[in-house]
């Protein structure tokens, strides 16, 4: 998957949050320490340093939500990084995602009070997620 595909589904996902450019998924690639899983219609960007995994984005285009996708990008991930603990952040107002990564074996384990913005005003806390690899 290009950048620019990348950027593409990544905007078509995220509709509350802003968009990554390709430029910062090109960016993002260069980096040793980045890994990019992907399936038809979406990928996850998942950073591994000294032990630790943490899931950068996960993004599956809206026409192919709900069928699955985001939950085998989950396992591919999960079970191809060389990594002890892994840990991600969640915006607490997104369900469909908090569900995914609670039924992969994620927990809570802290917050930052009103850490995303939204465009119509207002904000959300982030959930720091957290589950052991090995
Ligand atoms: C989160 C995301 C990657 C999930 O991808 P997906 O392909 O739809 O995931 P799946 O089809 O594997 O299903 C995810 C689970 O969430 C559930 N779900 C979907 N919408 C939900 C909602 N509004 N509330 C609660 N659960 C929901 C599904 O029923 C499914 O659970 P199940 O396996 O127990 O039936 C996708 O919704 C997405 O790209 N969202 C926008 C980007 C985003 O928010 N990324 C995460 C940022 S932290």
């Amino acid at each position: 998957m290009t950048p620019s595909e990348l950027s593409q589904i990544h905007s078509a996902a995220f509709t509350m949050s802003r968009p990554w450019s390709a430029q910062e998924f090109e960016e993002l690639l260069r980096n040793k320490h980045t890994h990019l899983f992907t399936c038809t219609q979406g990928f996850a960007l998942v950073q591994v340093i000294a032990g630790e995994a943490e899931l950068l984005t996960i993004s599956v285009h809206p026409d192919a939500q709900g069928k699955g996708a985001g939950g085998t990008l989950m396992s591919k991930w999960m079970s191809s990084v060389d990594a002890d603990e892994a840990f991600l952040e969640v915006a607490a107002d997104n369900h469909a995602a908090r569900h995914l990564y609670e039924a992969h074996g994620f927990a809570g384990v802290a917050h930052r009070s009103a850490y995303y913005a939204r465009d119509l005003g207002g904000s959300v806390d982030a959930i720091i997620m957290r589950r052991a690899l090995k």
